[in-house]
């Protein structure tokens, strides 16, 4: 059995807030739980009572982290619940950070993974459904992450379907960054960079629409560059094969940057986006073309814990192009998900 650290109450007296993280002793938990536990997504005066979902074969693992948390004492970490129960794991949460799911194993078919995480999904949607609030925010960060919240949202009709994203939000860090080296300034002077679509390497990172800062002045991103083929090939094939090299150089997947693309994506979900735009992975409602009823990754910006697509944006015969493919991806691979919850 487990031992969970007390409850602590912060200063302020502010009652604290469940969130569960889910892969809890894996590697991207393991940087996102300090995020969470210091006040980086729910604001410095939130305390949090965190849940921690793993198997049952990584309880052991999970205790240590369970000691590590208690050992940063942390004045806003209000207690832990180590567990590999999901309805415990769900209980009262306000915010859901799906991150364990099947890793790929070697000589695994795309397929059979698909299947083996809309299996987890499933479960978890269902455990969502009966034991989390009703206002929960679900972020999916395993993959593949945007089939993988589609699946949990079917499965928890009673939780609005605006409730369940993936992310995307580390596409749009690599991006957003790319471009500010590219350019020469701090990466806080781009915004309004997109990534549309797949949280595959179909995705498209789209700078079309983004904005520069330099000395003083807005311009867009295409004219500070001037170069369309950049933008085009170069820019796009860099973001969508970020995270193949960061495994070949680390021999691991990202997970710092995952973990602090998870907390950007639920802080501004929470705390508002501002003036600028964000992506995240939403159910498709049709917006530009789009295949509905697919999560697909919008700009959107968020404020009062709603989202809202960006809309009005102009699509070029190559952004058209982009657009078809990736939603094409995402189509096919609802089916194939529909079609192993059928089983
Ligand atoms: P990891 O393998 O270090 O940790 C995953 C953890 O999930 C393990 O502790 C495992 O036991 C646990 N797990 C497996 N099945 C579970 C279940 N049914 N319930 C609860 N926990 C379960 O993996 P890492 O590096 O932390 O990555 C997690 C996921 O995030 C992977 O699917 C990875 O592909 C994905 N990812 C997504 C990104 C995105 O941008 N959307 C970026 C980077 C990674």
């Amino acid at each position: 059995m487990l031992c969970c650290i007390g409850t602590n109450m912060s200063s302020e007296g502010a009652e604290p807030i469940r969130v569960v993280v889910t892969g809890a002793a894996g590697q991207i938990a393991y940087s996102l739980l300090y995020q969470i536990a210091s006040g980086a997504v729910f604001g410095p005066n939130q305390p949090v009572y965190l849940h921690l979902l793993d198997i049952a074969p990584m309880m052991g693992v999970l205790e240590g982290v369970v000691m590590e948390l208690a050992d940063c004492a942390l004045p806003l970490l209000a207690g832990v619940l180590p567990t590999a129960k999901p309805e415990e794991a769900f209980k009262d949460v306000v915010a859901a950070f799906l991150v364990g799911a099947m890793p790929r194993k070697e000589g695994m078919e795309r397929k059979d993974l698909l299947a083996a995480n809309v299996r987890i999904f499933k479960e978890q949607g269902q455990a969502l459904d009966k034991v989390a609030r009703k206002d929960v925010k679900v972020l999916v960060v395993g993959n593949p992450a945007n089939t993988n919240a589609l699946i949990c949202s079917k499965y928890a009709p009673s939780i609005p379907k605006e409730n369940f994203t993936a992310m995307t939000r580390l596409d749009q860090n690599r991006a957003q960054s790319q471009l500010a080296a590219k350019i020469g300034v701090p990466v806080q002077n781009v915004k309004n960079v997109i990534i549309w679509g797949n949280h595959s390497s179909t995705q498209f990172p789209d700078a079309s629409n983004a904005v520069v800062t330099v000395g003083g002045a807005q311009k867009p991103v295409p004219a500070a560059i001037n170069d369309d083929a950049y933008l085009k090939s170069t820019f796009v094939t860099t973001v969508q094969k970020r995270g193949a090299a960061v495994i070949a150089a680390r021999k691991m997947s990202s997970a710092l940057s995952a973990a602090k693309a998870a907390s950007d994506h639920m802080r501004d979900w929470f705390l508002g986006s501002g003036d600028r735009w964000v992506s995240m992975g939403v159910v498709s409602d049709g917006s530009y073309g789009t295949p509905r009823d697919v999560v697909f990754s919008f700009p959107v910006t968020t404020a009062n814990g709603k989202w809202k697509i960006v809309q009005g944006l102009t699509i070029n015969d190559f952004a058209r192009q982009m657009l078809d493919a990736t939603g094409k991806e995402l189509a096919e691979e609802k089916q194939e998900a529909m079609d192993v919850c059928k089983d």
